[in-house]
């Protein structure tokens, strides 16, 4: 299987740089979190989000970013957005209502949205502004980096370093209340194995077919589901919102990448494979990029990729053994852009520990999915 989440491969334990330095967490105050999403959520606990209150959310968006809201009590309102995923405050100011209490603002798949005028519009409302850099761990606009727009920040580690976990929130305006600390958390065994089975590392498919003979014994011995992780199932690109993951702390494997990791390679490497891709794909049929360039400051987080028949394109593509994300889900959101991207726009992989028969293994997948009738 070819991951939308970068494995664990040994460049990045050989690596001796520092993944946050040109993060959006360098010179922040920030907190390390199990998840983007329980980010997302003690952003909402500190600014006093509650039942009955009104999160405004763009029409696109991923179920990981509704559900925290949801657990509160509170209730996503979409707001539309227009083709290239930027948004008019006009529409915005359409869905607001004397319960609406922030607005979350997402820079999609690693390219940076101008986020200026809409902090101004939630200033002249009294809304708090919280900036999604889940995508965006590496992005820049105008030579900074994203993340200082918001009242708050959240980002997700996981899908930029080969970490089991981890989230970030940090604060831009001081909240309402101020959070505790989270204590630091070690690796459960458990984690360490699954980071380790999922990685490129010497004897990872020995531990693949461990895991896979152990979970055949175990199904044979009962009928019952085996518990499932909410942290597993965000590693693996679920979309469960556990709350008591709030109170969960990144752990400390993630902690340790996010300092020895290297920032250049895995920026370099990601610009590297999307261009790559995105040249193969300008010959083909029947699909194409979602930018016609990667944008200035971009560090994908993901390959976008709209494709004329979505539905067979994700099959097909699933079938090759590739992880391919969509959210279509988000046909029911209202927005005529959202409606026609819910299927056509997959997300590929386009991570930094993708090698050369992987990179050629999902071009030629590409190509076959948006030829498949
Ligand atoms: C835009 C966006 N925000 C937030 C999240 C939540 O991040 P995490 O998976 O780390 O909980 C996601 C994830 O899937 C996302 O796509």
């Amino acid at each position: 299987m070819i991951t939308v989440y970068p494995e664990l491969d040994l460049a990045a334990l050989r690596a001796n740089g520092a993944a946050l330095s040109e993060s959006v967490l360098a010179g922040r105050d920030y907190e390390l979190t199990s998840s983007g999403r329980a980010a997302i959520a003690r952003a909402l606990t500190a600014f006093g989000i509650d039942a009955n209150d009104e999160v405004l959310v763009p029409a696109y968006c991923c179920l990981a970013m509704t559900a925290p809201i949801q657990a509160r009590g509170a209730r996503p309102v979409f707001y539309q957005l227009r083709e290239d995923l930027s948004f008019d405050v006009q529409h915005l100011q359409a869905h607001l209502t004397s319960r609406t209490r922030a607005v979350i603002a997402v820079h999609y798949f690693g390219a940076a949205s101008d986020l200026d005028a809409l902090r101004l519009w939630c200033d002249s409302h009294q809304l708090i502004l919280l900036e999604d850099c889940a995508h965006a761990f590496y992005t820049q606009i105008d030579s900074r980096l994203v993340g200082s727009v918001g009242h708050a920040g959240i980002a997700s580690i996981m899908k930029f370093l080969p970490s089991y976990d981890g989230g970030a929130l940090w604060f831009n305006a001081a909240p309402r209340r101020p959070l505790v600390q989270l204590p630091p958390r070690s690796s459960s065994l458990r984690e360490y194995w699954s980071l380790l089975e999922r990685s490129r590392l010497p004897g990872a498919s020995c531990m693949r077919l461990v895991s896979r003979v152990r979970a055949h014994a175990m199904a044979g011995a009962s009928s019952a589901e085996p518990p499932k992780s909410t942290m597993a199932s965000a590693t693996d690109g679920g979309l469960e919102f556990d709350p008591a993951s709030q109170q969960l702390a990144a752990s400390a494997s993630a902690a340790w990448l996010l300092r020895r990791d290297s920032a250049r390679r895995i920026k370099n490497q990601r610009c590297e494979h999307f261009e790559q891709l995105a040249r193969a794909i300008r010959t083909m049929p029947g699909v194409r990029v979602f930018w016609s360039e990667l944008p200035a400051g971009a560090v994908p987080y993901v390959l976008p990729c709209l494709f004329d028949r979505g539905d067979i394109a994700f099959a097909s593509l699933r079938a090759s053994g590739i992880q391919v994300f969509r959210w279509e889900f988000t046909e029911q959101h209202g927005c005529e852009t959202t409606r026609r991207y819910a299927r056509s726009l997959l997300q590929l992989p386009v991570h930094q520990a993708l090698g050369h028969s992987q990179l050629l293994k999902l071009s030629n997948a590409i190509r076959a999915a948006a030829q498949a009738a």
